[in-house]
């Protein structure tokens, strides 16, 4: 079985008249319901640039706690926005208000390499 670090990461964009309804929140849910119950996550990592509130707020709303900072560099290699982190750990993860359902797990899991 190759090595597993257990370390999800996470990233989001939804269309401009979809965002502020809420979806943001339940979709980082799902996949972090699933990183963690399915795929067995131990740490999951999220970043939003600094003064991208919808995107913070998702986090700290889910139980996430700040992790610092990190500096991205432009693809120009000029410009840089710095990256405020956030860490989760599966015991502090938000699950309300709506349960995880998946189905095909075992499918998926085989499909990457996991043992069933
Ligand atoms: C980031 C993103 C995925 C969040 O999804 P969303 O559906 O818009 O977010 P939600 O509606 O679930 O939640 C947004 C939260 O941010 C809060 N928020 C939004 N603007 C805010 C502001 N200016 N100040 C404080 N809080 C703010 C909202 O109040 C809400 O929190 P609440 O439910 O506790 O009230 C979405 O906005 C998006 O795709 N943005 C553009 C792409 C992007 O920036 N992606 C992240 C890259 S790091």
């Amino acid at each position: 079985m190759p090595f597993m670090r257990r370390w999800a990461e996470t990233g989001s964009w939804l269309l401009r008249h979809e965002q502020g309804k809420g979806i943001g929140t339940l979709m980082r849910q799902a996949v972090l319901a699933f990183a963690v119950d399915e795929l067995g996550a131990e740490v999951m990592e999220s970043g939003g640039m600094v003064g991208n509130q919808a995107s913070l707020a998702v986090s700290r709303k889910l139980g996430y706690v700040p992790n610092g900072y990190r500096r991205h560099v432009h693809a120009d290699g000029v410009g840089w926005r710095d990256v405020e982190m956030y860490l989760l750990a599966p015991g502090d993860l938000v699950r309300a208000p709506y349960p995880v359902v998946v189905t095909g797990a075992a499918a998926f899991r085989a499909s990457i390499g996991l043992p069933s």
